[in-house]
């Protein structure tokens, strides 16, 4: 069983955004996953290599959004996507070191990260993304 599933609720009304969120959520599986059959240590961080570049993209692409069409919020949300960006790198570094093993835990991390920010802070743009003309 994947460990996340896609819902409509998370939609957030944008079909590039919402693609690119199926697609994290694919990712995270993917990871899950691979962990849970035990693939090998550079195969899982490869995967975890490629997660952290598509998140990167992903907040770029909705930044530029926000700056594009002057977010009221963009402060608060370009501080979340930091913040897990920095959460990230650490877990990245600690596992290229050996020092961290994909868990259960972190994948429920991520997995609890990203429907709470979909949920969260990337619906609030919604309304504003929409009312510009972003699809
Ligand atoms: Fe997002
Ligand atoms: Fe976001």
């Amino acid at each position: 069983m994947p460990l996340m599933t896609w819902k409509d609720d998370m939609s957030v009304g944008i079909s590039s955004i919402d693609e690119q969120h199926k697609k994290l959520v694919n990712m995270i599986n993917e990871l899950s996953d691979g962990m849970k059959i035990g693939k090998g240590r550079e195969v899982l961080g490869t995967i975890l290599d490629e997660l952290i570049d598509y998140t990167a993209k992903h907040f770029k692409y909705e930044e530029e959004l926000f700056d594009k069409t002057h977010y009221l919020d963009a402060f608060n949300h370009k501080k979340e996507h930091a913040d897990l960006v920095k959460r990230v790198l650490d877990i990245q570094a600690k596992y290229k070191a050996g020092a961290l093993t994909l868990s259960l835990e972190v994948m429920d991390f991520l997995k609890d990260w990203l429907v709470k920010h979909i949920m969260g802070s990337d619906k609030k743009y919604s309304s504003h993304l929409c009312a510009q003309g972003v699809k």
